[in-house]
């Protein structure tokens, strides 16, 4: 059992740090670019979240929601049934079966602490997503926390990720937005919205 299958199978959404009420954040800036509704959008490390949840009730038909927890997915799968494609996998080792229009990263990225395993992450997904497609990226800022769930973290700016990301996207967008745990702590998150370039 990996460290965050134990999180899923033993903690409730109210005792995990990263619970939102809602995707505040992620639902706009997923909309942002397109409305259309068949478009293929990819939630990495999904985990529980609410954002596939806000996509079907307005009407989008393809979403995958991709983790390494097979419990996270459950919760997933007993909110929405087959209405998402869920996909139990490591990020680093996974390639989609076709290009992605939009792919959805909250809180995973940061956990690649390790050169090498950023370049792998930049590596899939500048092969996964499409020539013009989309990439949100929230991790924690530089003067957010330094762990989470007892794993050490990378800090980004939204500068750094730019830079990181360089070799295949466009930076569109960036802002800090303050994540507020359900214990009432601040995490300062660093957002950033890219274009894969054409
Ligand atoms: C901090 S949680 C964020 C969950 C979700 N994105 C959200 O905003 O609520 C990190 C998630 O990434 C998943 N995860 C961690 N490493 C992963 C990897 N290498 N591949 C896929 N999922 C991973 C965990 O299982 C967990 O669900």
């Amino acid at each position: 059992m990996t460290s965050w299958e134990a999180v899923y199978a033993t903690k409730d959404a109210a005792e995990r740090s990263w619970t939102e009420t809602g995707p505040s954040h992620s639902l706009p800036w997923v909309l942002e670019d397109s409305p259309q509704l068949s478009r293929s959008i990819v939630d990495i490390g999904g985990g529980a979240s609410r954002l596939a949840d806000s996509l079907v009730a307005r009407g989008f038909t393809n979403v995958t929601v991709l983790d390494l927890s097979p419990s996270a997915l459950e919760e997933v799968r007993g909110r929405l049934g087959d209405a998402v494609q869920l996909v139990v996998a490591n990020v680093l080792e996974w390639d989609p079966p076709q290009p992605v229009d939009l792919w959805h990263d909250r809180a995973v990225f940061h956990f690649f602490v390790e050169p090498e395993e950023q370049l792998r992450y930049v590596d899939r997904v500048t092969r996964a997503v499409r020539e013009g497609g989309t990439f949100v990226l929230a991790t924690f800022a530089p003067n957010g926390p330094e762990q989470c769930s007892g794993l050490p973290v990378t800090r980004w700016s939204a500068a750094e990720l730019e830079d990181r990301f360089s070799q295949g996207f466009q930076l569109l967008q960036s802002e800090e937005h303050l994540h507020v745990t359900p214990w009432g702590a601040n995490q300062p998150f660093t957002w950033v919205r890219f274009r894969r370039f054409q």
